[in-house]
């Protein structure tokens, strides 16, 4: 049986694989790259993110009513959805806090909704309370990612719609390739007690988790649950440090983890980069050698954990020391706000973020 059960897994994992189409280099060259947006000041996508988001306060809503009027304004043809849980925090003595996880999303045209997989990004809004930390920014963490996601709807949405109008050689809507993009907004990662406990943090991710296992589609659907139709968690962490250092996590999506490795040496040979130190460029992803990754390397806590736990495929992209398990220098400290981000490299996330799904979703010939 063990040998069987190995097969079918294999099988599986083969089925499962995306047919990618590289992305071309005048493509590559063309991608917009975060410029005003992204100033810790006034700009538009970045400064309004950069306070204080703790679950439940003020701050929280107003970081969440900035993504979501972006959304509105700017990208109209987007789905607003919010998914909200209550829970009860160590730490404090009101009876539940609150949780809200925005999901915005884009569908092609003219399809059985309950057909459609996405390719799901994911980042955390909330920042971290904790009373030696008072008034906490949390740019890395994860203000940055954050507006990594809002740049990337903005840029891929003029193709996406170039595509879903006039795919070539398929006048019938329905024959259009069943891949649509979600993204989600993730509420209460951190944790709110000093020790660890079980049921501390993640609470907006093990909530929507939970939700879309149950969230049964109909007997006809090509997927059982909307949980079954996310196509590829990729799950955005502690970026916007110089040099970051992206280890391999996950055995089934290292062919992912190779595409946004070769993306990224090929967007700084093209000089498309503004992160690069010169002569010897770090490269960011540490492991795009390796043929294959072994399962024996432990996975960071994070909000991805609820979703592999119930087989979603699952790409994690976060700035760890895989050696040490060391997150940046300004992890979890004041330090940790607008100023010290590297410009840069939040810059260069936001092209390479953008490239990524603009090959995942075969955006070449729209972009
Ligand atoms: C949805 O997909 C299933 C399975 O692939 C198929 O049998 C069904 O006809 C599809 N429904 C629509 C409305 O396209």
């Amino acid at each position: 049986m063990p040998a069987l059960t190995l097969i079918a897994a294999v099988c599986f994992l083969l089925s499962d694989t995306h047919a990618y189409t590289p992305l071309s280099t005048n493509t590559l060259s063309s991608l917009p790259r975060p410029e005003f947006a992204f100033n810790i000041h006034t700009g538009a996508i970045l400064a309004p993110l950069l306070h204080p988001r703790i679950p439940g306060t003020p701050g929280s809503r107003a970081a969440r009513q900035h993504i979501t009027s972006f959304f509105a304004t700017n990208l109209p043809t987007w789905t607003i959805e919010y998914q909200t849980s209550t829970s009860k925090i160590p730490v404090t003595e009101s009876p539940r806090t609150t949780f809200a996880n925005i999901i915005v999303s884009r569908d092609p045209p003219g399809l059985e909704t309950h057909n459609v997989s996405r390719l799901t990004l994911a980042a955390h809004y909330d920042s971290l309370s904790t009373p030696d930390l008072e008034g906490f920014i949390g740019a890395i963490d994860s203000a940055a990612p954050c507006a990594i996601l809002m740049h990337l709807a903005q840029s891929i949405d003029p193709a996406l719609t170039r595509k879903w109008a006039s795919t070539p050689g398929r006048t019938n809507p329905t024959d259009q390739e069943p891949v649509g993009i979600q993204l989600l907004f993730l509420d209460g990662e951190e944790t709110f007690a000093t020790t660890l406990l079980a049921n501390d943090g993640l609470y907006g991710s093990r909530a929507l988790a939970a939700q879309w296992a149950v969230t049964a589609y109909p007997d006809t659907a090509a997927y059982e649950s909307r949980l079954d139709a996310i196509a590829l968690f990729v799950l955005l962490d502690l970026l916007g440090s110089r040099d970051p250092t992206i280890p391999s996590f996950y055995p089934v999506t290292h062919a992912d983890y190779q595409r946004l490795a070769d993306l990224e040496r090929r967007l700084r040979e093209l000089d498309l980069l503004e992160s690069g130190t010169g002569g010897d460029p770090h490269h960011w992803f540490v492991d795009a050698d390796l043929a294959a990754m072994d399962v024996s390397r432990a996975v960071v806590q994070d909000d991805q954990v609820p979703f592999a736990a119930l087989g979603v495929r699952v790409l994690h992209v976060i700035d760890v020391e895989p050696e040490t398990g060391g997150f940046p220098a300004v992890w979890h400290t004041m330090d940790d706000d607008g100023a010290h981000l590297d410009l840069a490299t939040v810059g260069d996330w936001g092209v390479l973020v953008t490239a990524f799904v603009a090959e995942w979703l075969g955006l070449e010939e729209f972009i």
